[in-house]
């Protein structure tokens, strides 16, 4: 899907994937208290891919894990396909983060007692695909992102960037529908990272929407919009062109 796509949905009325309403997220109390997330609105549309930036603590983070539904928030709502997180049990929220959420995060978070390809193919298997069709899944994935021949490592015998493109092949499979990414390319060359960038950008024009935490104007230029967080707050909307003038 292209920009003016993904604009022409934002105007024709079709819901947002991720819809924050409100959102407020403040950590501690009294005199520790941080407000991490401000009064946050933000709707991203089915084929937009939208950076997030902002100085280092700003708020991205904690932005990413409410739209994943990983942390609630202290005052607003989060909708993932018109569903509000908050009125969901546990059983159900993880279910939604299985099968419509895909989280790449930005410590990889990938569990050390499986292998590559079995740490894509857990939520794949939890969902109800058979080993043998998850497992083929998971190659193909791997194999996009480069690393296939390491299907069969442990996260402790691989790289961080040979992790993180295993962090992103996990996020990727499946029908996701929101793909949420903090810093995916951190670890990477930068002929690596633009290639995770492509796919992210064909996930999206493939129908998806993408949320991308990056501290790169050059990573943000890939996305159709980004959004700057300062203090908690949005503090501006611009289309990735000028994702420059905002970094001065
Ligand atoms: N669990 C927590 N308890 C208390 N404060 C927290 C917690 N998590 C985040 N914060 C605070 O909330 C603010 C926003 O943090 P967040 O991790 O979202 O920033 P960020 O923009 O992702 O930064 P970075 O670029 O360094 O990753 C920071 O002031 C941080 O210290
Ligand atoms: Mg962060």
């Amino acid at each position: 899907m292209t920009t003016s796509q993904a604009a022409f949905n934002a105007s024709a009325g079709t819901s947002p994937v991720l819809h924050l309403e409100g959102v407020t997220r403040v950590h501690g109390r009294g005199a520790a208290e941080v407000h991490a997330l401000r009064d946050v609105d933000l709707k991203v549309y089915p084929g937009e891919f939208v950076a997030v930036m902002g100085p280092s603590g700003a708020g991205k983070s904690t932005l990413l894990t409410l739209a994943g539904g990983l942390d609630s928030p202290t005052a607003g709502r989060v909708l993932v396909e018109g569903t509000a997180l908050g009125g969901l049990g546990r059983k159900k929220l993880a279910e939604v983060r299985r099968r419509s959420i895909g989280y790449v995060f930005q410590d990889y978070n990938l569990i050390p007692a499986l292998t590559a390809a079995e740490n894509i193919t857990l939520p794949r298997e939890l969902d109800g695909v058979s080993t043998r069709a998850a497992r083929r899944e998971a190659l193909a994935a791997l194999e996009e992102l480069g690393i296939a021949q390491l299907a069969d490592r442990f996260p402790e015998e691989m790289s961080g960037g040979q992790q993180q493109r295993v962090a992103i092949a996990r996020a990727l499979i499946g029908e996701r529908r929101l793909v949420l990414a903090d810093e995916p390319t951190g670890a990477l060359d930068s002929a690596t990272g633009e290639s995770v960038l492509a796919l992210l950008r064909a996930r999206c024009d493939a129908g998806a929407a993408a949320m991308m935490v990056t501290h790169e104007a050059r990573h943000a230029a890939w996305a159709d919009r980004v959004v700057f967080l300062r203090d908690g707050r949005l503090v501006d909307e611009s289309v990735s062109q000028d994702a420059g003038s905002l970094l001065v």
